[in-house]
Parts: structure tokens; sequence; C-alpha cells
């Protein structure tokens, strides 16, 4: 018997001890022992559940008992998550965490730690709730080097936005359907600011290209500023609007950033709504492979998190080889560097005259209209140009008014 700790009862926690309770007998034939949890940390008491012994409000009982073997930790948060995790692995405990902030802060360290303890750090439901890609990325694609990760990585946005997109809702009402249904962050401004998502492509940046990324080198942008409009111009175009996380390998490094961009339908991530997440890893053997699947939620989450206990379970005296090494100064390249076809729209008092000044700056562009659009604006398709260079054409622009700007995918 392996017992076991449970850190944080919430939306994961609850799903995780729910999904070893009910499919005790499945996870006993495939970790080859039987988990018994243990004890559960949270400040609250939950005194109707079949369960309501093994809660414990002091991290010491959990901490300083020889038998509990793993620690599922799913408190979120950096602090004290950070601090119980590193006491666990510190103390010989295994830990498998959904924490995404502590992974894309930390991870290097923990990792370490763990190494150096022969223990596992183990964290697969931190990206992509219930999809399996760190672990495909680690092995079945090992072979490869990655060129580039692009994915829809955070669950709620993809949601409000599909929301926003289909039946025409506003941000506040899809934000709060979605806070609903559990796919939210106790904080929503981390899911519509891009900041969970870009800890999620630091995790995938970090595994993938072997340092570790940190959420300050990474450009991010969330998914406050985007209007029905621009959903409109996106369709004008034949795409569809998304948040992007991108990490693409460079000579020497990586640039990552997190934005809307707009997919062409024909993307391999364009079909992907609702709270799903979608992965795209690009490796220069095996070429384009898209990972799709439940990217928040209870169960799904927990189904990631139980996975890797029985794992642990499996290697209590072995290592995973998951790692990877500290960030290194200069290894994340500036995300301006890259280039991007541009959709840009303007203010004007003649299209007409717009359109030809745009031409003239810009070189080639393609005009968009939307059916019932609003007068006196233009929307052009730039070609593909860094952000220092659309920077020198806006500003040869002179006074034409720039309303919006959205990169195209590419
Ligand atoms: N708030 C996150 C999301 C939860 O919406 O994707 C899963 O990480």
């Amino acid at each position: 018997m392996i017992a076991i700790a449970i850190l944080g009862h919430g939306v994961v926690g609850s799903g995780v001890a729910e999904i070893l309770r009910h499919n005790a007998e499945g996870v006993a034939a495939k970790a080859g022992d039987t988990l018994q949890l243990k004890r559960i940390l949270d400040l609250r008491a939950f005194p109707d559940l079949p369960y309501a012994d093994l809660f414990t409000t002091d991290f010491q009982e959990i901490v300083q008992d020889e038998e509990i073997r793993i620690v599922v930790e799913t408190m979120g948060g950096l602090h004290p998550a950070y601090d119980f995790v590193k006491a666990c692995l510190e103390a010989g405990k295994s830990v498998v965490t959904s924490n995404k902030e502590l992974v894309a802060a930390k991870g290097d360290e923990l990792l370490a730690l763990a190494r150096a303890n022969n223990l596992n750090f183990l964290f697969e439901a931190s990206v992509g709730g219930g999809i399996p890609i760190l672990r495909p990325l680690d092995q079945c694609l090992a072979a490869n080097n990655v060129l580039e990760i692009a994915g829809i990585l955070n669950g709620t946005t993809n949601f409000m936005l599909t929301k926003m997109i289909r039946d025409n809702m506003s941000f506040e009402e899809a934000l709060a359907l979605a806070q609903k249904l559990g796919y939210a962050e106790r904080d929503p401004s981390a899911d519509v600011g891009g900041h969970d998502a870009c800890r999620k492509i630091c995790i995938l940046a970090s595994l993938a290209f072997g340092k570790h990324v940190l959420p300050e080198q990474v450009h991010t942008e969330g998914i406050t500023e985007v209007t029905l409009e621009d959903v409109q111009y996106a369709a004008a175009c034949g795409g569809v609007i998304k948040l992007i996380g991108r990490a693409i390998r460079t000579e020497h490094g990586v640039t990552c950033m997190v934005a809307p961009m707009i997919l062409p339908q024909d993307n391999l991530l364009a079909g992907v709504d609702d709270v799903f997440n979608g992965i795209m890893v690009r490796g220069d053997s095996v070429g384009d492979v898209a990972f799709v699947g439940r990217g928040a939620g209870k169960l799904p989450t927990a189904s990631a998190v139980v996975a890797d206990v029985i794992d642990e379970a499996k290697h209590l005296s072995a290592r995973k080889y998951l790692f990877w090494g500290p960030a290194e100064a200069g290894f994340v390249e500036n995300y301006r560097g890259t280039a991007y076809a541009m959709l840009l729209r303007f203010a004007c008092a003649s299209p007409a005259e717009a359109a030809t000044r745009l031409a003239q700056v810009f070189g080639e562009v393609r005009s968009v209209t939307v059916a019932n659009g609003a007068e006196g604006q233009v929307a052009v398709i730039t070609p593909a140009l860094t952000a220092d260079e659309l920077d020198t054409k806006l500003a040869q622009l002179g006074d034409m008014t720039l309303l919006r700007s959205l990169r195209f995918y590419n």
C-alpha cells in the first residue's frame, strides 16, 4: 500500500480524491499496488464528505508522515505551494502538481531537487488539462529537434471566444459562464490577460528546448481587447481568432509569445473550440503533430494528475527523465524579430485615399471589407513584417488613426 496526500481540495484536488476513491481498483491495477489517500490539506472543513476524517489544516502532519510517499499539490499559486512542494521533496516524497504557475516559475529548481533526492516531480496536468502532451513531447517525440510549438493553451478564453463568435455573447457573460463551469482561474485576469497561457508555453518551451523559459521573458497579450468587430474582420479574411502561445526555435535559443492571432480556417488548430485546448508540435523528423482535448475542468485535469500519481507509484525508487536546465541570459530572444502578416484597421475620412496611402507605405496590401461594416474605416492585410518594421511604417502614415492590429499565424 502506498500512502498519498493531497494539498488543496479545490476543483482539481477534489477531482483527484474522487478518481482515487471511485476508480481505486483500476488505479491499483495500473500502479501495481493499492493507493491509500491518507491526508488532505485544506483550510476549509468538508464535514459532509464521506472522507471528512482525512482533512487537516496542518502541513506538518503530511510532511512529517513517513508513510506518505507521494504528495499531490493542487493548491495553485506560488506561495505556499512552492514552499510545501520543496519541503516534501526535501522530506523524500515524490510530488505531482497541476500548478502551472509553480512549474513555470520554479520548474528547473524543483526538477533538480527531485533529481538530487532520487525522487520524481511530475506535472502533466499543468499544460493542456487532460491532454497528454508533456510525456509525448519528452518521450515519443524524443528523436526530433522541436522547431516550433503553438497552442491554444487556455480553456477559459477559448470557451469565451467561441461563445462570443457563435452565440454573440458578451465578454462578461462568457467569462461568468466559464467561471461557473470551473474552467477559470481563481483570479480570471490570469486567463483573459494571457498569463495562464504564458505559463503553459513557458513549460512547453522549457521542456522542448532544454532551458528554463521564464514568464517574464515572454511577451504576453490577452483577449481583453478582442471585439466582435475583430471576429467579423477575421472571418472576412477566411480566419478565426484564437489566443495562441507560440515558441519557435531560433539559431541560438527560442522566441516566445502569447497573443490573439488570426488562424486560417485550414490550420490544425482553427477548429479547436469551446474549452478544448489544441497544441501543435513541429518536429524536424515527424513534421506537425497535434494534440487536442479538454484543457480545463475538474475531472479532465484530475485524470492527468492521477496518471502521474500512478507513474510515480510505479517508480518509487527510479527516476523519470523529464528535466530541463536553469534559465540562461540571451536564450529567449526578443519576439519583435519574428515577422507576421498583419490585419490593420484604421479610421479614415476617405477610404479610397487611405487605401492609396497604405499601398504606398506597405507595398502590396489586400483590403478587407465586412458586410454592414462601420463607416469611416479601412482594413488591410500587410505582408509579413517584424514589430520594428511595422512601427516604422505606421510612423510614415502620419495622422491616420490605427484602430486595431492583429497578427496572422503563419
Ligand atoms: N484556467 C485554466 C484554463 C485552467 O482555462 O485553461 C486549466 O489550466
